[in-house]
């Protein structure tokens, strides 16, 4: 199932070790939860197919996709020992090392795809990679999935009052706790593996995520509404155990560090493409009401949920807060 196991020669690798006079194959374990059919998933087999071949085997990276190995919940301790050697987690989760990461999750932060860019590679993704150094964390990358929706069995969802009295799966993140409560609805943290099962077992009435993970993961045929309303931005950072970095060769480095520049780029691309084509497969395989929030509408919801912003900035931290300010103007 591991696509780089395709390319797995066991001739031409003895051939490439004593070329190089590596004995060991290197061999990095890669963990996430998502399926393989999305921006995340594809970018890992991705960056494993180009790290075996730009190393000549001598590197090879296993993708373990939809949690298979650990959640999302146990991901990052999973690092920390060593357990994995790479993860991706959505950057809503990373709460849990720095309350900075919250920034991004403040709602319509982003107009596009493009200002989500301006702010990974500006201050603001700088700021977040540094907060990252006491945990003995390496972020390696941005790799982006794109615009969550809200999905529910109780709607249609058009105007923030509509969401009141809701129960809705969220993932772990005190900024998105704040999203829903402000809205008076019922957020609930859970884990993304759970996330079908909650929703089938009606524990709760929706949830939240970009179009690919609702296609992937099929939560359009557990709800009967879908609003289109990019109100948040979901995209992950490469993560490896800084300890476990430091002890690679210059050569392993150089390697995953050129396989990664590829594959990010190529992700930007991907990801927007994946979302649009996957919405017209969720129209095509249900009949799901479908809900385009018009300018309208959403004004009212940036109006309800602006005070956000305020209200979080001592948590997140002012700096960040201000200069996501500046970038949604
Ligand atoms: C979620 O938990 O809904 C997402 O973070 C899953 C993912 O990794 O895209």
């Amino acid at each position: 199932i591991f696509s780089s196991q395709k390319l797995f020669h066991p001739r031409k690798l003895v051939r490439d070790y004593e070329q190089e006079g590596l004995k060991d194959q290197i061999v990095l374990k890669f963990s996430h939860v998502v399926a393989e059919n999305t921006p995340k998933g594809l970018a890992a087999k991705k960056f494993a197919d180009l790290v075996y071949n730009k190393s000549n085997g001598k590197i090879r990276v296993e993708v373990f996709p939809n949690g298979m190995l650990y959640s999302d919940i146990e991901e990052i301790n999973a690092l920390k020992e060593n357990k994995v050697q790479i993860i991706a987690p959505s950057t809503s989760k990373l709460g849990s090392v720095s309350e900075k990461w919250g920034v991004l999750d403040l709602p319509f932060a982003f107009p596009s795809y493009q200002a989500v860019q301006e702010g990974l590679n500006g201050k603001i993704g700088q700021e977040l990679l540094q907060s990252l150094k006491s945990s003995d964390l390496k972020g390696i990358a941005y790799w982006t999935n794109g615009f969550k929706q809200f999905t529910s069995n109780k709607g249609p969802i058009r105007k923030p009052e509509d969401i009141k009295g809701q129960t809705f799966r969220i993932m772990q993140s005190k900024v998105l706790t704040a999203q829903f409560k402000q809205l008076g609805a019922h957020p609930i943290q859970q884990s993304f593996d759970i996330t079908f099962q909650s929703l089938d077992n009606k524990k709760v009435d929706g949830e939240e995520n970009t179009l690919s993970n609702i296609y992937s993961k099929k939560f359009y045929n557990l709800q009967k509404h879908l609003t289109i309303s990019n109100h948040g931005y979901l995209g992950y950072v490469v993560l490896m155990d800084k300890t476990f970095w430091n002890k690679q060769s210059d050569y392993t480095k150089r390697i995953l560090i050129e396989a990664m520049d590829e594959v990010t780029k190529w992700n930007q691309q991907q990801a927007r493409k994946m979302n649009e084509e996957q919405l017209a497969l969720i129209k095509k395989n249900s009949s799901i009401n479908i809900h385009v929030l018009m300018d309208s509408e959403k004004k009212q919801w940036i109006k309800k949920l602006d005070p956000l912003y305020d209200k979080l900035a001592p948590t997140i931290g002012y700096d960040l807060v201000d200069e996501m300010k500046k970038l949604r103007k």
